[in-house]
């Protein structure tokens, strides 16, 4: 099985690799820039305190050691002409044994919201996942109602399968989740 972590993939608009130490900066300013709260599903803005570059380091470090392991590999999404940190995608690694098979993950920041970087970005998660990760199958699972998440999913062609339920742990339980899936041999007709 090869898996090549440092490699990423562009598109004439962006850039998906893993951060760098370089990245700090536009990192940092991603966040700081980011609006209030806009739903269920997004992040709280952090405080100054919270992106310093002592997280940063620590958020890289985690990033290597996770992608040796081949738990989880996490990539910062950037606007190439801007230059500007708009996000970041992850495959985590659901099952290897034979069956190759993550999970795709993707947020952008909020003030970054529908200008298609997320659909851009997952695009390429994919490329690298079968390319670079000898992955088989990549799924994307989500709450029924998040409208976002289950748009980026349609628009990059992968397919809705089905209801899990009682699939995901949350404060007020195990909730179903909706999942879209993908293999390698419908991605690369
Ligand atoms: C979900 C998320 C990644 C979408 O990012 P985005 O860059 O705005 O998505 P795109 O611009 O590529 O939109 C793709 C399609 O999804 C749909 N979509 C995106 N956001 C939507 C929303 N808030 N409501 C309804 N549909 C939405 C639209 O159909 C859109 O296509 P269109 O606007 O051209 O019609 C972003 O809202 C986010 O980061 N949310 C917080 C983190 C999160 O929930 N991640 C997913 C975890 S399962």
């Amino acid at each position: 099985m090869k898996v090549d972590y440092a490699k990423g993939f562009s598109s004439k608009r962006i850039a998906v690799r893993p951060y760098a130490r370089a990245d700090f900066q536009t990192w940092r300013e991603a966040h700081l820039s980011r609006l209030s709260k806009q739903n269920k599903f997004d992040s709280v803005k952090p405080s100054v305190k919270e992106v310093t570059l002592a997280k940063f380091k620590e958020m890289l470090k985690k990033n290597n050691k996770r992608a040796m392991r081949d738990e989880c590999y996490y990539y910062g999404v950037f606007d190439k002409k801007t230059g500007e940190n708009v996000g970041a995608v992850s495959l985590y690694i659901l099952i290897r044994k034979g069956l190759h098979w993550a999970n795709l993950g993707y947020e952008i920041h909020n003030q970054y919201w529908r200008q298609g970087y997320a659909t851009e970005a997952a695009r390429l998660t994919l490329k690298i996942g079968f390319r670079y990760l000898s992955l088989h199958r990549i799924e994307a699972a989500m709450e029924l109602d998040h409208k976002g998440s289950i748009g980026v999913a349609r628009a990059i062609g992968m397919r809705r399968e089905g209801i899990r339920r009682k699939f995901f742990p949350n404060p007020t339980g195990w909730e179903d989740l909706v999942v879209f899936g993908v293999v390698k041999e419908d991605f690369e007709s």
